[in-house]
């Protein structure tokens, strides 16, 4: 393994509760590199593409109805083991067990409201990242001294 991306979304619950910057910021001074970043508003389509892996889940209506509610941002970012770094820093999806120091452990209490959504493979990357850029809002770049991270 070495450099890999992520797709992230800062949903709902984020926005609102105007936490973008700080979630934004973890992942920076992390060293991971933003790459490709857009606000949108999901559509039903695009929300139950990305969600397909639940859609037998008691919950998939509910996390449907959720993410297409009002503006996310979408983000993809780059890094050594970034997969893996990403879900790291988000924590366990239950904010009752996710671990203080870690995003959701510092900021969410809820299983539902999860604030940040992380790939959580490449295969994932794969079949998310294409529903929200296409190849031109990628961008290839260098940051000097990016090395040292
Ligand atoms: P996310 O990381 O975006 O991936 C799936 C989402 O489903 C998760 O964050 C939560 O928002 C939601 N989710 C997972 N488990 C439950 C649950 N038991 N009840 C309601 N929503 C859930």
């Amino acid at each position: 393994m070495g450099n890999n991306r992520t797709l992230v979304l800062i949903k709902p619950d984020a926005l609102k509760r105007r936490l973008s910057g700080e979630i934004i910021s973890r992942f920076e001074r992390k060293g991971l590199k933003v790459i490709g970043l857009k606000m949108l508003k999901l559509t039903k389509p695009q929300a139950e593409k990305h969600y397909s892996v639940h859609k037998s889940k008691p919950f998939f209506g509910d996390l449907v109805s959720y993410i297409t509610s009002s503006p996310i941002l979408a983000m993809v970012l780059e890094g050594r083991e970034c997969i893996q770094v990403v879900r790291n820093l988000l924590g366990a999806t239950d904010g009752s067990k996710a671990s203080p120091g870690t995003i959701r452990g510092d900021f969410s209490n809820s299983i539902q409201y999860t604030l940040v959504h992380a790939s959580d493979s490449e295969e994932s990357y794969k079949h998310e990242v294409s529903i929200y850029f296409n190849n031109e809002e990628i961008l290839d770049y260098q940051i000097e001294g990016e090395n040292l991270i």
